[in-house]
């Protein structure tokens, strides 16, 4: 049901009437669906349900056409991104286009619903601040970093599924903790697929986050298992253009420390929370998104 969700987005975007956002809309890939696929799982594919999908799609689609102007990231899933390919200003009105548009579609589902989601739109937003703010400096606080990904990515997750559990008649809280921890875990596994995948594989450089200044899980824990002089080596290589001996001493150190493995053991432990969750639900379906999730390549 999928296609449902695709042919609805296109009419919210028909119905501006306007050709340049038609096209442009149609230039941008569409991804893994991840937040309508978890909806349509929960709740079906009644009309409100399908509506509701949309919305948080084109929502979540406005915040990567934002966050790759924030991040001067010229390519999105292994594309070049839609501000590398008509610059900043059209990425950013895109993407108010597209939550303007899903904002006022809200209003039609329900209040419960449009609360639930707005809410979560604002704390992406703040999460997306704290993200840029804390690129600043060197973090090295794990509960920031907890708290600004839950912001970032988990708070959208959460509410998609609360969302669909309010549309389904379901226990909404056992489905917001699930959506939340699959959103965490999410975040994670990019975090890491970051410093382990190549460039080509990833679609974009490797290890640009710690170039951009993001001092994800693993440096937070290569920081605290270093010391001496390759804490402070590590600490003045942040922020800065890596040369390629730079990036094998980073991947080198982590291998060592073997922090790959316990930042993963972070996510999964997650992902195994929303696992049982679900199958004490019977809901095999959510089980095995969840499990999809962290079986990816390392
Ligand atoms: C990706 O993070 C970014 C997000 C998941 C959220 C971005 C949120 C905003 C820009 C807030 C404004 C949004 C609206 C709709 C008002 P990342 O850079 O770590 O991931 P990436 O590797 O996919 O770029
Ligand atoms: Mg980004």
């Amino acid at each position: 049901m999928l296609s449902a969700v695709e042919r609805k987005i296109e009419q919210f975007i028909a119905e501006l009437n306007d050709k340049e956002v038609i096209s442009l809309y149609a230039k941008l890939p569409h991804g893994k669906r991840l937040r309508a696929k978890l909806i349509l799982k929960i709740a079906g594919s009644k009309l409100s349900v399908i509506k509701t999908a949309a919305v948080v799609e084109m929502i979540h689609a406005a915040s990567l056409l934002h966050d790759d102007v924030i991040d001067d990231a010229y390519t999105r899933r292994s594309k070049p991104s839609l501000n590398a390919l008509y610059g900043n200003k059209t990425a950013i009105m895109l993407g108010d286009i597209l939550y303007s548009k899903g904002f006022l579609e809200l209003n039609n589902i329900s209040t419960e619903i449009s609360k639930m989601v707005s809410g979560a739109v604002v704390n992406l937003s703040l999460g997306e601040l704290k993200d840029v703010s804390l690129s600043k400096g060197f973090n090295t606080d794990k509960e920031i970093y907890i708290e600004m990904i839950y912001q970032k990515t988990a708070s959208l997750m959460e509410a998609s599924a609360g969302a669909a559990a309010i549309l389904a008649g379901k226990e909404k809280d056992i489905y917001m903790t699930y959506g939340r921890n699959l959103g965490m875990a999410f975040q994670m596994i990019d975090d890491l697929l970051d410093i382990t995948m190549d460039a080509e594989t990833l679609g974009k450089p490797a290890l640009h986050d710690f170039e951009e200044g993001k001092t994800t899980l693993p440096y937070i824990y290569l920081y605290e298992a270093l010391e001496g002089k390759d804490a402070q080596k590590l600490k003045s290589l942040h922020k800065k253009t890596l040369c390629i001996e730079d990036q094998v001493w980073i991947q080198s150190k982590m291998k060592e420390h073997d922090i790959i493995e316990k930042s993963y053991q972070e996510a999964k432990r997650l992902i195994e929370e929303a696992i049982s969750l679900m199958n004490d639900k019977g809901e095999k379906e959510l089980s095995s998104i969840a499990m999809a999730m962290i079986e990816r390549n390392f």
